[in-house]
């Protein structure tokens, strides 16, 4: 949706795949469901250093309503989860110049069985949340049929607008019918919507991890083109920091969500992240990569016999990516290719990876990655500079 936000994929922070739907705050205080997660998350963001790195958005997902609209017909918060209410949390939220996100669902019943939204109910919902200074909605798509959905998506789109406050649109409506043409028309998506989830939920495991990266690259003849600056493909959450990768798998996620351009929104305890999470998180090469200006979605280029994959994203200041992501289960793999195998123009090119600079590298000339199994190798790489300003274009991915 073309009206001046997200103009990059989305940063931030969502409530869902670390906290679920967690409402028992009598045993476990400290991971339900209510609006002390919240603050506490806001502030994680704003005193961690990640706000400054672009982690703006802080998302409630399902399980935050009351089972009861109130009499006005509003959905109104639980009372003993929200005793503050939504617009308290958001005002919270904003004084500590973030923005707040809240979750609804195009349907009856939200997935787990929280007040829906039907067709009757978007503009007033909508109403709600702009008056409660709500900056994002994601639009959930349980409990409803396409033809609801047909009409759904675009009225709720067609309802912010008409609110007048600007609010970021999520919508999870290819995911509900198969993310695929011809059940899904993208242009008509990217017309409504600033985000869009296409395939299924992540969960806590590599496993996961490599069936959505395996599900994008399979079908993304279809999807790499939709995206660009206030229309992404969501892969779905960042995972990094909780229970279910390694290390190398936890590189593996941000690298490739890096080239997806997806949004990079954790879904993880930001209260007790280890420091190899962080700093997976906080890396600013991925970060700038994901961030690129010019908004161009990356691709899986060659999958290799040996379980190598090699992924590219065109990038700013004739700039690209590339990751060589690695399937194997053994042992570092010493993979060969040469830049012309990979696609570049005959020339001399500049290397950035962990930390470092290797200039010279010419694009005929065989070179050696050493890629860890289930890890990545990443590559922020540009035509050896010619003049001095060239260079201090590229010096903000460095800056890790
Ligand atoms: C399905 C969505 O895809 C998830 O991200 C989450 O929002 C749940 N519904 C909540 O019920």
């Amino acid at each position: 949706l073309d009206n001046g936000l997200l103009k990059t994929p989305p940063m931030g922070w969502m409530a869902w795949e670390r906290f679920r739907c967690d409402i028992d705050c009598k045993d476990d205080p400290e991971n339900c469901i209510r609006e002390e997660l919240f603050r506490d998350m806001a502030n994680r963001l704003v005193e961690d250093g990640w706000k400054e790195l672009g982690y703006e958005y802080v998302i409630i997902d399902d399980c935050w309503m009351s089972m009861q609209r109130d009499n006005q017909g509003r959905l109104q918060p639980d009372a003993s989860r929200f005793p503050g209410g939504i617009a308290k949390l958001a005002e919270y939220v904003h004084d500590r110049g973030l923005k707040l996100g809240i979750y609804a669902d195009m349907g009856t019943q939200t997935c787990m069985g929280f007040p829906g939204t039907t067709l009757d109910k978007i503009e007033i919902d909508a109403q709600t949340f702009a008056s409660w200074g709500v900056d994002y909605l994601k639009f959930d798509g349980c409990n409803s049929n396409p033809v609801e959905q047909m009409l759904g998506y675009p009225l709720m789109s067609k309802a912010l607008n008409a609110t007048g406050r600007p609010i970021a649109y999520s919508c999870s409506w290819p995911a509900y019918v198969g993310g695929l043409p011809p059940n899904v028309n993208y242009s008509l998506l990217a017309d409504i919507c600033h985000l869009w989830r296409n395939y299924n939920d992540i969960q806590d495991s590599w496993d996961s991890v490599q069936n959505i990266i395996e599900w994008f690259s399979q079908n993304q003849d279809e999807l790499q083109p939709t995206a660009g600056p206030g229309r992404w493909n969501d892969p779905d959450m960042l995972i990094i920091g909780n229970f279910g990768l390694s290390l190398e798998q936890a590189r593996s996620q941000m690298a490739l969500w890096a080239i997806m351009a997806a949004p990079l929104i954790m879904s993880n305890n930001l209260r007790n992240l280890d420091n190899s999470a962080r700093a997976i998180l906080q890396n600013k090469a991925a970060i700038g990569i994901n961030q690129d200006p010019m908004g161009i979605q990356g691709r899986r280029l060659l999958q290799e016999t040996s379980h190598i994959e090699v992924y590219w994203r065109p990038l700013s200041y004739s700039a690209s990516a590339l990751v060589f992501l690695s399937r194997r289960t053994d042992m570092p793999f010493l993979y060969h290719t040469s830049l012309a195998k990979l696609h570049y123009d005959a020339g001399n090119y500049e290397v950035f990876f962990t930390g470092k600079t290797v200039a010279g590298l010419n694009a005929s000339t065989e070179f050696t990655v050493s890629i860890n199994p289930s890890g990545v190798v990443m590559w922020y790489i540009y035509p050896e500079p010619s003049k001095q300003t060239d260079t201090l274009d590229h010096q903000h991915y460095k800056a890790s």
